[in-house]
C-alpha cells in the first residue's frame, strides 16, 4: 500500500503536482476510470503500477459520453471503496474531479476522431466517442503522463484513443491491458451490477460464441455470415440477449473483414433488459 495517497480534486493543483513529479524526473503512469472499481480495473492499476515511478488513477464519470436515454445518473458510484481499491493497487494519487471542474458553463472545446467513431459502438452512440476523446484528452494534458492504460475489453475506445494520440501528437504510450472475465466468461463491467440473478445465469453466453467463432477462424473458416450466424444460434438458444452487432474487423483499422482471417477481432453488443453489454476477442 502507498499510505500517502493524494486525493486530488482541482486539475489544477493535479497539474501543479505532476508538474513537481516531473521536475524530480519522475516518470508518471495515468489509468483513466469512471469508478465502480473492479478486478478489471485492478488489473489495470497493477499494470500501471509496473509501468513508472507515479500512479495516478482517474476517477470519474464522464457525463459528456453518455447519451441522452443513457444510464449517467444512475451509473454505480462507490467512491469509498474505490478509494480502498486504489490504495490496495499503489496509486500515488486519485484524480476526481467534479463535473463542474472539468466542464466549467463556458467551456466550448471537443475532440472527434471522425471515421473511427463513425461505425460500431459509435453508430449506436453518436456522440459517445466525441465525450470519451474530449474527456480523455482532457485527463492527459491534467495528469501529463508518461503512460496511459487501458483496457481490451472496451475495443473500439482503444483504437480511437490511439488514433488521437498519434494525430493530436501527443506525448504518451498508450498500454492495453487484456480484459479480465468472470468465470463463465462474463467481461467484468461496472454495469453488470444492473443484472438480475436470471440474467446474470446466461450472460456468460456471449463469451461462449466469441470463443467459438475465434476456434472457427483458427481453424480456417472465413465466411462472417455464417460465422455470425452460429454466434447468433448460441446466444439465442442459450439467452434472451438481443444481438445489435457481431463484426468482424481488422484489429488495427476496425476495417470490416469480408473474408475473415487472423489477425482479426470479433466485435459484439447485445442487450439484456435495459443492460447493454459489448465484448471482443482477438484471433492472432
Ligand atoms: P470505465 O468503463 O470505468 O473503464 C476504465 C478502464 O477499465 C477502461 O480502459 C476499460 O476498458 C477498462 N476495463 C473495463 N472493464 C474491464 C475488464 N473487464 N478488463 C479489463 N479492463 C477493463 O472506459 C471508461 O471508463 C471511460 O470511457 C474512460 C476511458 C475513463 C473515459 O471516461
Amino acid at each position: 500500500m502507498s499510505p500517502q495517497m493524494k486525493i486530488v480534486r482541482a486539475p489544477k493543483s493535479m497539474q501543479l503536482l505532476a508538474q513537481r513529479w516531473r521536475e524530480q524526473g519522475q516518470k508518471i503512469v495515468l489509468v483513466p476510470t469512471m469508478g465502480a472499481l473492479h478486478n478489471g480495473h485492478l488489473a489495470l492499476i497493477r499494470r500501471g503500477r509496473q509501468q513508472g515511478d507515479k500512479l495516478v488513477v482517474s476517477i470519474f464519470v464522464n457525463p459528456t459520453q453518455f447519451g441522452p436515454r443513457e444510464d449517467f445518473s444512475r451509473y454505480p458510484r462507490t467512491f469509498e471503496a474505490d478509494k480502498q481499491r486504489c490504495l490496495a493497487g499503489g496509486a500515488d494519487a486519485l484524480f476526481c474531479p467534479e463535473p463542474d471542474d472539468m466542464y466549467p458553463p463556458d467551456f466550448d472545446t471537443w475532440v472527434n476522431v471522425e471515421v473511427l467513431t463513425s461505425i460500431l459502438e459509435g453508430a449506436a452512440r453518436t456522440a459517445h466517442f466525441r465525450g470519451v476523446c474530449t474527456v480523455v484528452l482532457k485527463l492527459l494534458n491534467t495528469v501529463t503522463p508518461d503512460v496511459a492504460v487501458f483496457g481490451q475489453k472496451d475495443y473500439q475506445q482503444c483504437v480511437v484513443i490511439k488514433r488521437m494520440v498519434d494525430d493530436l501528437n501527443l506525448p504518451v504510450k498508450v498500454v492495453i491491458g487484456p480484459t479480465v472475465r468472470e468465470p463463465d466468461g462474463l467481461a467484468l463491467s461496472s454495469r453488470n451490477v444492473y443484472l438480475t440473478v436470471e440474467q446474470r445465469r446466461t450472460a456468460g453466453v456471449l463469451y461462449q460464441a466469441l470463443s467459438l467463432a475465434k476456434e472457427q477462424i483458427t481453424r480456417g473458416k472465413t465466411n462472417p455470415a455464417r460465422l455470425a450466424g452460429q454466434m447468433e444460434r448460441i446466444i439465442r438458444r442459450n439467452s434472451d440477449f438481443e444481438i445489435e452487432y457481431i463484426e468482424f474487423a481488422d484489429p488495427a483499422t476496425l476495417k470490416r473483414q469480408t473474408i475473415v482471417h487472423p489477425p482479426a477481432v470479433i466485435l459484439l453488443a447485445a442487450r439484456l433488459g435495459a443492460t447493454r453489454f459489448i465484448d471482443n476477442v482477438i484471433v492472432r
